[in-house]
């Protein structure tokens, strides 16, 4: 088991450090707090003892205001995937600004981003556009609603959908009021029984194919089979949360599966960095907000076509990040995963590393991890988490407080190897503490703790 009291010391002592080496950014954020609740307005973006503020950014790298460099491995939690400054992208967004915008018009290039969709994720037979993975999210639950004439969701522990949408350990008390029934992840036959159960009340099922913000944490391809079948069968529809999940091949995760589902969710990355969401699927479905019919379900957004999100995105799909980059890019990350996880191994701690290609999560413990319940939320284990955290901060390697590392395309071998070596350094001085036998108690059920993505 971990040792609590020194697990809690040595992460001051790391606060501590951190603190002492940015007074610029301790200055920043002591400012920041005097307007802003915590001193930001993403809540996520903040761990002890004060956020990094950034002064710079290229390519994979950041600058923070005290100038210390980082190789930036938390990616905008997967928005960022091209990096900082990608020219290309930069030339679609100025593009789109000689042209001039705020036009209350169309402009085409709406046009060419949904056929750059529907090409390349299988379940897109139609898209509609809007700013945010969580409003993509609520559309499609909302379409869900209005379709089937059905009230209540199905959502699952560990799941995150946006900022109303947060399911941690069960609806959050700031969601969206959806009557909820709360699945188990990666349980086929307890979900299955509450499908079974509830199925006349249900519009929608939603998840991700693998949990994002909950620890990267992959769907097993039964548990998928089984929502697909039982889906199916109810006349409830699947949605796929696919607003991280999309990277991870070239054809998202519902090609990677096979499982497809009625309606999928994107976001992140797709903006080229600018705000970004979409909802799309069956085009029975979807052909419901066909303006000229008179019975249209309505979706309305002053910037969902804003011009400069369109035309990054086109760039995005058709340039930055085709298919076949996606292959090789999530191959690496596959590569990496095996080596970080060997370096764990070769020192004897209890650390295990989930996830798919370009994203991975670090948890402190020993044991497989099948579903969040599995991952604790005790002192010791959010300490052994900062302490990681900070650790590979101290050595010039930006990653999530949650653990979660995500790669961008312009990083190569040496940025690989930088990680791994780093991350050598670190268990090495972190062996003495976090011993195999891991941090999990016979009673700890609750998920990776704070704020999500
Ligand atoms: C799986 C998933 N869905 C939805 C969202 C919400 O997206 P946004 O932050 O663009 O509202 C996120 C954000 O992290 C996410 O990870």
């Amino acid at each position: 088991m971990l040792d609590n009291t020194c697990l809690v010391d040595a992460l001051a002592e790391a606060e501590a450090r951190y603190s002492d080496a940015r007074p610029r950014s301790k200055a920043a954020h002591a400012r920041a707090a005097q307007r802003l609740p915590g001193g930001n307005t993403r809540s996520v973006l903040h761990f002890p003892p004060f956020p990094l503020f950034t002064e710079a950014a290229s390519g994979c790298h950041l600058r923070d205001l005290d100038g210390h460099d980082y190789v930036d491995f938390l990616g905008e939690y997967t928005a960022g995937i091209a990096g900082h400054d990608d020219p290309r992208l930069a030339g679609a967004i100025t593009g789109a600004l000689e042209r001039g915008w705020v036009n209350g018009a169309l402009t085409g290039a709406e046009a060419d981003l949904a056929e750059a969709l529907c090409a390349r994720f299988p379940s897109l037979e139609r898209v509609r556009f809007c700013n945010s993975g969580t409003e993509a999210n609520m559309m499609a639950l909302t379409t869900a609603r209005a379709v089937t004439d059905r009230p209540a969701i199905m959502a699952f522990g560990g799941g995150y959908h946006g900022g109303v949408l947060l399911f941690a350990d069960g609806p959050s008390a700031q969601n969206a009021p959806f009557e909820t029934v709360m699945g188990v992840y990666n349980d086929t036959e307890r979900t299955r029984d509450l499908l079974r159960r509830h199925a006349s009340r249900l519009a929608a099922v939603i998840l991700e194919p693998m949990q994002g913000s909950g620890g990267c944490i992959p769907a097993g391809p039964e548990f998928l089979q089984m929502l697909r079948e039982e889906c199916t069968r109810a006349g409830t529809m699947l949605i796929f949360d696919e607003v991280m999940t999309s990277r991870l091949a070239p054809g998202g995760l519902q090609a990677a599966t096979g499982v497809l589902p009625d309606v999928t969710t994107l976001g992140k990355y797709i903006g080229g960095g600018l705000s970004f969401g979409a909802f799309g699927g069956r085009a029975d479905i979807l052909e419901r907000f066909d303006t000229r019919r008179p019975d249209a379900l309505m979706h309305a957004g002053t910037f969902n076509n804003n011009p400069f999100t369109m035309a990054a995105g086109v760039v995005m799909m058709t340039e930055v990040y085709p298919p076949e980059r996606a292959a090789a890019f999530n191959a690496a990350g596959d590569a990496l995963r095996g080596r970080l996880q060997l370096a764990a191994e070769a020192r004897g701690l209890a650390l295990q590393v989930t996830g798919i290609g370009s994203m991975m999560c670090l948890h402190p413990l020993a044991g497989p991890i099948e579903r969040p319940v599995d991952v604790p939320g005790e002192a010791d284990a959010l300490a052994a988490r900062g302490l990681i955290h900070l650790g590979l901060i101290e050595r010039g390697h930006y990653i999530a407080r949650r653990g979660m590392i995500v790669l961008s395309l312009p990083m190569g071998r040496a940025e690989f190897d930088g990680l791994v070596a780093a991350a050598e350094d670190l268990f090495d001085s972190l062996a003495p503490l976090l011993g195999r036998g891991g941090s999990r108690g016979p009673d700890d059920t609750r998920a990776v703790s704070g704020a999500r993505g």
